[in-house]
């Protein structure tokens, strides 16, 4: 690996530990203001020092982040389409490998929606977006994204498989959803680091802490969350709760001490 994609990568995950905190705030790209990120801007200054890298699209970057070197920049890179429009899983390329050197990014992220209408265009994304990519030892972030189709979230089988395609066809980097059955075969059939989404808010903070320890149990190299940290009440409480699971081993018990001592 070249020096470049080496230190981009650095900047994802940790070097001292080699596991990433990645705050997830690209839902506005298809959900317009969702609940807890109608401001991106105060959530980025309230929760970027809690997070070893930000993943967002070029408008959230542009408009509502403040430069500050520390945090690394993963670039949403696939969009163009919305939850009211007729198809979520149409996406195309909406980043430029230009754009991503410009705002100095670490990482560009693209989705593949395995076993959709649209499996080959958003397949083809990956592998052009990792083309365009690989002179500038950019790496690529591929988000195994199921659309609509909530189930397959929970599919180990079906999220084996879109992970693995996800490497096949150029990712660095593969963030997946969490799925208690078989996850220990997710990770260890993809030859490229796995990081988790959360998904929907969850019933209690305790259980967000569960998923996040069991993932990084079965062989996750870290978190991707959005929802079930900035729809928290105390989000700089689960920030750094989920940082300590990450980086520190903390189990669940210590995760809930931490979030009890912010509140
Ligand atoms: C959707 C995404 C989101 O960033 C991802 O779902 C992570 O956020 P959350 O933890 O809220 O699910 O990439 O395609």
């Amino acid at each position: 690996m070249g020096i470049g994609k080496a230190n981009r990568l650095a900047r994802i995950f940790r070097p001292s530990t080699g596991r990433a905190v990645m705050l997830a705030l690209d839902h506005g790209m298809a959900l317009g203001p969702i609940t807890g990120l109608e401001k991106p801007a105060g959530v980025i200054s309230l929760l970027a020092p809690y997070a070893d890298s930000l993943m967002a699209t070029k408008g959230v970057f542009n408009h509502c982040y403040t430069p500050d070197g520390r945090a690394g920049i993963v670039l949403r890179a696939s969009g163009a389409t919305t939850i009211v429009g007729p198809d979520l899983t149409a996406e195309t390329l909406t980043a430029t490998i230009d754009e991503a050197l410009m705002l100095s990014a670490d990482a560009m992220a693209t989705s593949i929606f395995v076993g959709t209408d649209n499996e080959r265009d958003s397949i083809e994304n990956l592998a052009a977006l990792a083309g365009d990519c690989a002179p500038y030892g950019m790496p690529i972030l591929a988000v195994t994204a199921v659309g609509k189709d909530r189930e397959k979230q929970f599919d180990a089988k079906y999220l084996g498989l879109a992970c693995r395609v996800a490497a096949e066809h150029g990712a660095d980097m593969v963030k997946t959803y969490f799925t208690p059955e078989s996850f220990e075969h997710v990770t260890g059939c993809c030859p490229v680091p796995i990081i988790i989404a959360g998904g929907p808010k969850m019933g209690t903070e305790e259980d967000v802490f569960r998923v996040a320890r069991a993932a990084l149990d079965q062989g996750a190299m870290g978190i991707d969350m959005g929802r079930n940290v900035w729809q928290n009440p105390n989000p700089v409480g689960m920030m750094k709760a989920l940082a300590a699971i990450v980086h520190e081993g903390a189990s669940v018990a210590d995760a809930v001490a931490i979030l009890n001592e912010v509140r």
